[in-house]
């Protein structure tokens, strides 16, 4: 009889917040013991040098879901899954979306049979409701938050999926009563449309007008005016794939006032810049994302918020498209830039991007680069400890990098169904060279050893609770003044 199933020996471990040496001893697929010395197993991983850290929680990327437009992901949940695997990730939290028109019932369901026989890693799902009737909001919403859908997304925009202010107060106000949180796609569809209405009626055509249209401005009010919907009912919010330095102004401005704002940045926002929408032909149209990459000074931006504590998460947004008839150029090889289908891929270089180009050349810690890819989704999420950390209890999902392996990016090395990545050509230093899924080898010598369908739908707790983001004291509700709240709260209004 042996102790453990795997220990993983002599490695470096690093949480959101301590870095040691020691094995980590695993039964059943949970961490059993953490200490120096460890013997008894069925097998020993040596990670002597490597760092030993927790699986990333990748909870942003639209896998097997069709956009807005109507056009079908290129990555299924087997492939969506088994790439994120292999960038070092143990859990993923894609979307189920409802397109107007179905019930929210009918679109869980229909995920749950999308990703089930495919999935080879953990997964939950965020809801997006793009149709907040009456039966959404006063039946189905709160039922599915109690049955472990805790998080949600609306959108500002995008015709077929923009939400009216109002309707963003309803799905607050039952974020609130029910102990869920909402994220918000920040961008003003009036400032989009009326932009592009205007470029499209002089011919300018090309992709990279799509930059043009997606003006700063657009994301930065629609920024302040989801964070004030959200004040105007003292509850949380989450403002996904923040791109522009004006928008991270407007964030950590309400951070310091003590408001539950938390934010994520992507990949494409540090590495990416409308200059690579503008490049030849229709080239550029594989850069095309929204809101669109934007300049030097908002990748700096966008680095500053990630050390100083503006982005609790960073994440992927991967929202893979072929560039072919099945998804950019689904409008044709020309296609206009307002028919291009809107996305980048990046779930499975999200990690050794941000190891390579953030921890490798100092502009964050290990630790925050933890927090960053997986402590942060888990806690806000409402999945820890039983994902984003390494502790005993809490399930054996772990990566062992190598900080020191080099590797040229190119797209014959990644798993996705996409065919290009925006990173080609890239030189990474740090690689997650073994992955580990409940204590499953699911990632070693660039081979998988788990089988589709064996990753566990993952039912959710409210998880905002668990951290506040950096800033002053939490706002006081002030009952003359914050009247959306104490409509909520006071019976007389009920
Ligand atoms: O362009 C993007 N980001 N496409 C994916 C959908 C979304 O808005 O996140
Ligand atoms: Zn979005
Ligand atoms: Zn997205």
């Amino acid at each position: 009889m042996t102790d453990f199933d795997l220990i993983i020996s002599q490695g470096t471990i690093a949480t959101a917040s301590d870095i040691f040496k020691a094995d980590v001893g695993i039964k059943d697929g949970r961490i059993t013991a953490i200490a120096e010395g460890l013997d008894g197993a069925v097998r020993i991983i040596d990670a002597d040098g490597k760092f030993v850290l927790p699986g990333g929680v990748e909870a942003h990327c639209h896998i097997e879901q069709e956009s807005g437009m109507g056009i079908m992901a290129a990555d299924d949940y087997k492939s969506g899954s088994i790439s994120a695997v292999f960038g070092g990730n143990t859990t993923i939290i894609p979307f189920a979306a409802q397109h107007r028109g179905q019930s929210l019932r009918e679109v869980i369901e229909l995920y749950h049979d999308r990703a089930a026989p495919k999935a080879v890693i953990d997964y939950a799902f965020h809801l997006i409701i793009s149709d907040a009737n009456e039966q959404v909001l006063g039946q189905e919403l709160p039922a599915l938050i109690k049955a472990g859908y805790t998080s949600f997304k609306v959108f500002l925009t995008y015709p077929l999926l923009k939400l009216e202010d109002r309707d963003v107060l309803n799905i607050l106000a039952i974020a609130r009563e029910n102990g869920a949180l909402t994220m918000v796609h920040a961008e003003n569809d009036d400032i989009i449309r009326w932009l592009s209405d205007r470029l499209m009626a002089n011919g300018n055509v090309a992709p990279k007008y799509h930059a043009m249209s997606h003006a700063r401005i657009a994301e930065s009010e629609a920024s302040n005016r989801a964070i004030q919907l959200a004040r105007l009912l003292d509850t949380p919010l989450l403002i996904v794939h923040v791109s522009s330095e004006e928008a991270a102004k407007v964030i950590r401005r309400a951070q310091d006032d003590g408001l539950k704002v938390f934010a994520e940045t992507c990949p494409q926002y540090l590495f990416l810049t409308a200059d690579d929408i503008d490049k030849d032909g229709m080239e550029g149209a594989k850069f095309c994302c929204s809101p669109p990459p934007r300049n030097a000074a908002d990748q700096e931006a966008m680095w500053r918020g990630l050390s100083n504590g503006t982005f609790q998460v960073f994440h992927s947004d991967h929202a893979p498209y072929r560039f072919d008839e099945t998804g950019k150029l689904n409008a044709g090889p020309n296609a206009p830039f307002k028919k291009l289908a809107n996305g980048v891929p990046g779930i499975e270089l999200r990690m050794p991007l941000l190891f390579s180009e953030g921890v490798g050349k100092g502009r964050i810690s290990l630790n925050e680069f933890v927090a960053l890819t997986s402590t942060n989704a888990a806690k806000i999420y409402g999945l820890h400890p039983r994902k984003g950390t390494i502790a005993v209890g809490s399930d054996a999902d772990i990566a062992v990098w190598n900080p020191d392996r080099e590797i040229t990016v190119t797209h014959d090395i990644l798993h996705d169904n996409v065919g290009y990545t925006p990173y080609e050509g890239m030189l990474l230093k740090g690689w997650p060279e073994k992955v580990i899924s409940r204590g499953r080898v699911a990632v070693e010598d660039g081979k998988l050893g788990v089988e589709p369908g064996s990753g566990n739908f993952l039912e959710r707790s409210p998880g905002y609770d668990f951290i506040r983001p950096k800033g002053d004291l939490p706002l006081e509700i002030d009952p003359e003044h914050n009247f959306g709240a104490k409509i909520l709260l006071d019976d007389r209004f009920s």
